[in-house]
């Protein structure tokens, strides 16, 4: 043995050659944390001063090659600032850069994913062997970062600009043959040859048939440009990108392109630098910090799913009642992920509408390749459509997604309860009634739970599982353990009305009523938000949602929580829905819809909106004729949204701060590189945020900060 840590061991095999192998202890991957980092350093020392080593073959003893840095430990890095994370790079850039300067070949075998630091890894190589099964990427962007070992210098180098430039902006892992095209490997193997094709590879580098210093040398000097002016060619690259990405709001997506386009002319050693001084920059923006933090959330609920199903029955066949948006959404997801699903309406004319939208819905994967003619019958063939109850007795869980009345559901909840087994589940996808109200009336309340999907069901992740007062355990976890079946993220919450994410959203909606009372323009309440980073704005969203719907959500919160969610007035939702605009459902809202030449339906202003709201605001030049600053906007709408959001917390409607945020961030579109609602709060500093609401108390108890924070910030907490 030439070398044994706790990541790395080097191993002369035969003929001259040593097997540098990446096989972290007490760890299911390997990833770049600290001891992985001091291994490869003392590691190439270790092949360094043994002569007899002719080629190295780089492998990995996990299943998959090297997953990337250690994000959990970027927090310590990160907190020492900016000047330390350079230097903490520039002391990875010296490791990495000596183990690629090693004066013999290396080959590397990607046998499952090389994802950032780990691509990076496979870049200091001299040639790459890729598995047909493994996956290589450099997903920096999504933590807000861009490649900080080496990867934005090397890509560019090996693949050229344009595909680097192409992979890092697109954050997404591609597969092997994929790679070879854009010339980021040098070869394909098949999964179980993979050693042996690398071996050859390598022996061939040995003997000089691979010219392995030539392709080294590429990585060492200028990049190679395209024909053509270099200026030309960024600033074409720069404007395409800033169609798809505001670099305001992801800064580092402009970074990487940068470091490109600084560093172009440069060698290695300089380029790297470019490299750290950049990735230092973007590591201290409160872009990185919420990216990195939504991640770390993302692990925290996924484990938290894991332990909240522990008490799930195994659901083998579902049935969902009601075929309209969502009970036809519901069908095709549940069959989409392999559970077959009856789907019971009361008309045949619903039935078909629901199998129409699932088949909607599977044509669109079919066209996207994903999916052949025969998998989409099967798939298809697995909703069983019916107007009567027969099979009940054979299904595990029932999801009931009828029209949004108490009575109704009640009624339907208890047919289906007479009809099921007695251990099977009943569940309400319900968007307002209260879970433990509508367990009232059935005889086996244990076993009854919500389960709030989100519409498009197809799209959109969030599944609130809504525990009531009577919910068992058991029901609780199937609920989870379906979500998750059926590639959803779920999150449990406690019974109360609007559950956590409308609970949350109708104080804003408040908000907006009350800025547009007081004569605010609705179009630029709509671009502050959006500006903001939201999806889109308060109008646009409540006419996406259905203004009939919107109201009907806040009379309910009205009821729970006439404290701080019954307006003293008629807000303009109300006004518009009563004057029978129902949003995009009925082509006017907020504003107009009327269908372009594709056949999209655009949003357009309509003058009659002004007349409408004119007897209800309280400006003498009518709506619209007050201006506010964009910080006001802005800060009314957040503070009611955030408070609440901090309400639940402390009433332990959603129990933890990670869970809170990824709910709105997957459940609203609270815009992802700033966290959510309690990160924005965390990030603006609690004493700076209860003044805020200090400011605008005066409007309501939604704006007066809870005393959760006044607490917190008493003792200097923080969220997060
Ligand atoms: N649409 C959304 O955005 C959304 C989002 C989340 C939750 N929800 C909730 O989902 C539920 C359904 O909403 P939707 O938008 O799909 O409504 P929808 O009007 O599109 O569909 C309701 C369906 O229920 C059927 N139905 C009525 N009585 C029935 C009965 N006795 N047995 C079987 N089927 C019956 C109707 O025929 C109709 O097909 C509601 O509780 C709603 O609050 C809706």
């Amino acid at each position: 043995m030439i070398y044994s840590g706790p990541a790395i061991t080097v191993q002369m095999l035969d003929d001259g050659i040593a097997e540098f192998k990446f096989d972290l202890e007490n760890e299911s991957v390997n990833k770049f944390n600290r001891v992985t980092l001091d291994d490869l350093a003392a590691a190439t020392q270790a092949v360094k001063a043994t002569p007899q080593i002719k080629g190295l073959l780089v492998t990995s003893g996990k299943s998959f090659f090297i997953v990337g840095a250690d994000i959990t430990e970027f927090d310590k890095v990160f907190a020492n600032g900016r000047d330390y994370i350079k230097d903490w790079v520039m002391d990875i850039h010296r490791t990495f850069n000596a183990f690629e300067d090693l004066d013999i070949p290396k080959v590397v075998a990607i046998n499952g994913f090389a994802l950032g630091g780990g691509l990076e890894m496979c870049l200091v190589n001299d040639y790459r062997v890729m598995s047909d099964k493994a996956q290589i990427g450099l997903p920096e962007l999504n933590l807000g970062l861009i490649p900080g070992f080496g990867g934005t210098v090397r890509i560019a180098r090996v693949a050229g600009p344009a595909k680097g430039i192409e992979w890092i902006s697109t954050s997404r892992p591609r597969k092997a043959q994929q790679a070879l095209a854009d010339g980021v490997i040098d070869e394909v193997a098949p999964h179980d040859e993979l050693r042996e094709v690398s071996l050859r590879a390598l022996k061939k580098a040995i003997a000089g048939e691979i010219d392995w210093q030539a392709k080294r040398a590429i990585k060492l000097q200028a990049v190679t440009m395209p024909e053509g002016d270099s200026n030309d060619f960024f600033s074409s690259i720069r404007t395409e990108l800033s169609k798809k990405i505001n670099s305001e709001q992801y800064p580092a997506s402009k970074a990487f392109l940068d470091v490109i386009e600084e560093s172009a002319a440069m060698s290695r050693e300089q380029a790297v630098e470019v490299e750290a001084n950049h990735f230092a920059d973007v590591c201290v923006t409160p872009q990185a910090d919420a990216l990195i933090g939504l991640f770390l959330s993302d692990q925290v609920i996924k484990r938290i799913a894991k332990k909240n199903s522990a008490n799930a029955i195994e659901v083998n066949k579902t049935a969902v009642l009601g075929a309209g948006i969502m009970g036809g959404g519901i069908a095709y997801q549940a069959v989409s992920k392999g559970t077959p699903t009856i789907m019971k309406d009361i008309g045949q004319e619903q039935l078909d509408l629901g199998i129409a939208e699932a088949e909607k819905q599977l044509d669109r994967q079919l066209q996207k390749g994903r999916l052949t003619e025969d998998k989409k019958a099967a798939t298809l063939a697995m909703i069983q459509p019916q107007l009567n109850y027969d099979g009940f007795n054979e299904v595990d869980i029932v999801i009931e997604a009828v029209t949004e009345n108490i009575k109704v559901k009640q009624i339907v909840l208890t047919e289906a309860e007479n009809e099921i087994r007695d251990d099977a589940i009943l569940a309400s996808n319900t968007s307002t009634i209260s879970i433990t109200e509508l367990a009232k009336g059935l005889k086996r309340p244990a076993n009854f739970v919500g389960m709030h999907f989100f519409n498009p069901v197809p799209l959109m992740p969030l599944v609130e599982v809504i525990r009531g007062k009577e919910s068992s355990a058991a029901a609780v976890s199937t609920a989870v353990a379906l979500a998750v079946k059926m590639g959803k993220s779920p999150i449990v919450v406690e019974d109360c009305p609007g559950f956590l994410v409308n609970r949350v959203l109708f104080p804003y909606f408040d908000a907006f009523d009350l800025l547009l009372k007081e004569g605010a323009c609705i179009q630029k309440i709509d671009q502050v938000m959006e500006d903001f980073g939201w999806p889109m704005g308060p109008a646009y969203l409540s006419d996406v949602i259905g203004l009939d719907t919107c109201v009907h959500a806040s009379d309910v919160l009205a009821e729970g929580f006439p404290d701080r969610m019954k307006p003293d007035f008629k807000g303009a939702t109300k006004v518009l829905f009563e004057a029978n605009r129902f949003g995009q459902k009925n082509g006017l809202g907020f504003y107009k819809y009327e269908a372009d030449e594709s056949g999209r339906k655009r949003k357009a202003f309509d003058q009659e909106i002004k007349e409408l709201l004119a007897a209800h605001v309280d400006a003498a030049d009518g709506p619209g004729s007050v201006e506010f600053s964009a910080e006001e906007i802005r800060d009314r709408l957040m503070l009611t949204m955030c408070n609440e959001v901090a309400r639940c917390i402390d009433e332990k409607i959603v129990s933890s701060p990670d869970e809170a945020d990824m709910a709105l961030n997957m459940g609203l579109g609270f815009p992802k590189f700033r966290g959510g609602a309690l990160r924005y709060i965390d990030q603006t500093g609690l004493n700076e945020y209860i003044a805020l609401c200090d400011r605008y108390a005066h409007l309501g108890k939604a704006y007066e900060a809870p005393q959760i924070l006044r607490d917190m910030a008493a003792k200097g907490e923080t969220f997060f």
